[in-house]
């Protein structure tokens, strides 16, 4: 469903992704791993428009390198950047609902999509109508996915969603990320985080980075100490 073919990715005129070439396949959960600084960040921004890219990404085998940074949520595709970026005045559905209106969704589309956020992220209902800036550090992740998926039908990337989280709220996150697979079997997700641990058991494939270059990777072998 996504496919990259000879990417490089500068920030200006500085490259940092040097010839990435992988696929991933619909309905997969890809975990792409990498230490501070390998180009987790600029992989995902590369792919939602943010850099300067040469090379082809193709996205349902459509080419999407040159399609604007602002079309390409409307693809489905849904995209949780590392620092939340909720806006704090605004209450916590108001935040879910903003890419909807951006992304120009009708009414009956946006609740419906509403609807599916609040039934993988139940907890966030309750929470609705609080200022964003009054939710706690994890509780804003959740409402940061709920705000992904809500144009993320087809691929949600998520960067680093785990980092921060205390022991109950990553099982929490993690929980909500099965349900969301078990509602919709064809999501496909790319998550990235420093810490392999932390998506053990969770992603069917591991891609790793290393100074901006991509190779298939394992997160099986510190498995023999657990
Ligand atoms: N705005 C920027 N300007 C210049 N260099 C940047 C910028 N953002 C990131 N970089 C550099 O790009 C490289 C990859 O960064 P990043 O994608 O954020 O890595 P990661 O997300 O894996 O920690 C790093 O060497 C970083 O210093
Ligand atoms: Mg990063």
């Amino acid at each position: 469903m996504l496919e990259l073919r000879n990417v490089d990715a500068a920030i200006g005129i500085i490259p940092i992704l040097r010839n990435l070439t992988f696929r991933v396949d619909a309905a997969e959960t890809v975990a792409l791993i990498g230490r501070n600084g390998a180009g987790k960040t600029t992989l995902l921004r590369s792919l939602m428009g943010f850099t300067n890219v040469t090379g082809e990404i193709l996205f349902e085998d459509r080419p999407i390198h040159d399609m604007h940074p602002s079309k390409r949520p409307g693809l489905g595709i849904g995209y949780a950047p590392e620092d939340r970026r909720l806006f704090s005045a605004f209450t916590v559905e108001e935040n879910i609902l903003l890419p909807a209106q951006s992304a120009r969704l009708d009414a009956a589309e946006t609740a419906r999509r509403l609807d599916r956020a609040y039934a993988i992220l139940p907890e966030l209902r309750e929470m609705a109508g609080r200022p964003a800036g009054n939710v706690s550090g994890g509780q804003g992740k959740m409402v940061a996915l709920a705000r992904a998926l809500m144009l993320g039908t087809k691929l949600l990337m998520l960067d680093e969603p785990f980092q921060g989280l205390a022991p109950a709220l990553a099982r929490r996150y993690a929980d909500a990320l099965r349900a969301l697979r078990d509602a919709d079997r064809s999501v496909t997700l790319i998550i990235t985080e420093s810490n392999p641990s932390l998506l053990r058991g969770f992603a069917g494939r591991t891609l790793v980075i290393e100074r901006g270059e991509i190779s298939e990777g394992s997160l099986e072998p510190e498995r023999a100490n657990a």
